[in-house]
């Protein structure tokens, strides 16, 4: 297996040289998906009409590989593949047409070009990004790096459900030659790269079982929780269950995790996944409020702005509500102090969220801190900002989504009362 180090040379760009005809094919379709996208109030996913366009059964592989890369590519680097302009209503094919042109001529797209920065404007503009994200940018001890790391795709990156597994399981994906291993992660040590092109869907079943697709940073946050063997613990936002079946594997059968989630479909969906994995993961249909202090760990992955997964949808940046930004903190500091109400006399509670935006992280942290008492924080992860409760992870420093992470434990006794 290769060394982890130096993981973002070995991801993409890797796409051959295409022949024209198909190249100039690509052009024009990625240009009618980006028009599509556009077009729609409110703008939803690109995935959508990018999904319906790959569908079509005249694509070749090489081509249908070229219009998913320049639709993704154009759609991060909108702005600078243009006027610096964000584009706020439709946009005419031939405009969208314009721009993708401009991306196919670019050798690689996603890498930076040399620093330019640094205020607000400046950053938007040069790599690509809306004013909010610009902003929340400005914040990274190197915004243009943390930009830059932001456009790039981000690497297909593997949990291996048992830690000591992760050697064994690269030798037998190579063995088996179902694909590339790139190496191991950096900050959490059950990842595993592996190179794109790596089919999910071929695996026998046994081997299956034996990952979860799943960034890097997500598993630094089940990490954080630090859950072990026998402890009770409690995912209060499990959403489709991604951590909640990592915390199971931290458990290995010995202790119990429970999931919440406040959206019935979100809790279906994660009773299947479960199930599929066998992990063994209860999940509530209601909160249930005879059960408070009980829980070792509680871990709320709060909903939030989502701007640490833009490498992974470079689309967010323009389907962005920028006017329902501020409505945040306030349910996340809702949810913390509900969730607060679970942790026992001595336990843990994780606040993350998937985003690089001040006021959602430690805003949130802070005010959570100072009005609940008997709590006392301890960072899981480096804090780099003075005087803050929790840490950021950040691509261009951790290879990994951008997040936040704070840890309190709940005083037991005296101290609670201090
Ligand atoms: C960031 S997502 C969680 C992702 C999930 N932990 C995972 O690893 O896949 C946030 C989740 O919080 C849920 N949510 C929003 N408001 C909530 C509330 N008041 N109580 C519980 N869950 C809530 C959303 O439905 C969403 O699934």
């Amino acid at each position: 297996m290769k060394s982890a180090t130096g993981m973002p040379a070995a991801l993409p760009p890797d796409v051959p040289a295409l022949d024209p005809a198909v190249l100039d094919d690509a052009i024009g379709r990625a240009a009618r998906v980006l028009h599509g996208f556009f077009a729609a109030k409110p703008r939803r996913a690109l995935q959508r009409p990018l999904a319906k366009m790959l569908r079509d059964p005249a694509l070749t592989a090489p081509g249908r590989a070229a219009v998913a890369r320049l639709s993704y590519g154009t759609a991060c680097l909108w702005r600078r593949l243009g006027d610096g302009g964000a584009p706020t209503g439709p946009v005419s094919e031939t405009a969208c047409r314009a721009r993708v042109t401009a991306c196919a001529a670019l050798d690689d797209p996603f890498s930076a070009p040399a620093p330019g920065v640094l205020d607000v404007e400046t950053l938007a503009a040069g790599a690509s990004f809306p004013p909010a994200m610009a902003r929340a940018l400005m914040t990274a001890d190197d915004p243009w790096a943390a930009a830059w790391a932001y456009n790039r795709p981000g690497p297909m990156c593997l949990r291996v459900r048992a830690v000591d597994d992760v050697e064994p399981l690269a030798a037998d994906i190579e063995r088996a030659g179902l694909g590339t291993v790139l190496g191991r992660g950096r900050v959490s040590a059950a990842a595993l790269f592996v190179a794109r092109g790596f089919n999910v869907y071929a695996h026998d079943p046994t081997l299956r079982r034996r990952y979860e697709i799943q960034d890097e940073g997500s598993q630094v946050i089940v990490d954080a929780t630090a859950a072990a063997p026998g402890e009770r613990v409690l995912d209060f936002c499990a959403g489709r269950g991604g951590k909640s079946i990592g915390l199971a594997d931290r458990l290995a059968g010995a202790g119990e995790v429970v999931a919440w989630d406040i959206d019935p479909a979100r809790r279906a969906h994660l009773r299947r996944r479960a199930a599929a994995a066998g992990a063994a993961v209860t999940v509530w249909d209601e909160v249930d409020a005879t059960a408070h202090g009980s829980f070792d760990v509680v871990l709320v992955d709060a909903p939030c702005s989502a701007f640490g997964t833009v490498r992974r949808g470079p689309d967010l940046k323009w389907r962005l509500d920028e006017a329902a930004l501020s409505a945040f903190p306030s349910v996340q500091a809702a949810i913390l102090a509900q969730a607060r109400r679970f942790v026992r006399p001595g336990g843990r509670l994780v606040y993350a969220t998937c985003t690089y935006r001040p006021e959602e992280n430690d805003g949130v942290a802070r005010a959570f801190s100072k009005a609940a008492p008997g709590l006392a924080p301890e960072a899981p992860w480096p804090v780099t900002t003075p005087g803050a409760i929790g840490g950021t992870l950040w691509p261009h420093v951790s290879f990994t989504d951008g997040f936040y992470i704070a840890r309190w434990r709940a005083l037991a006794g005296r101290a609670a009362m201090a």
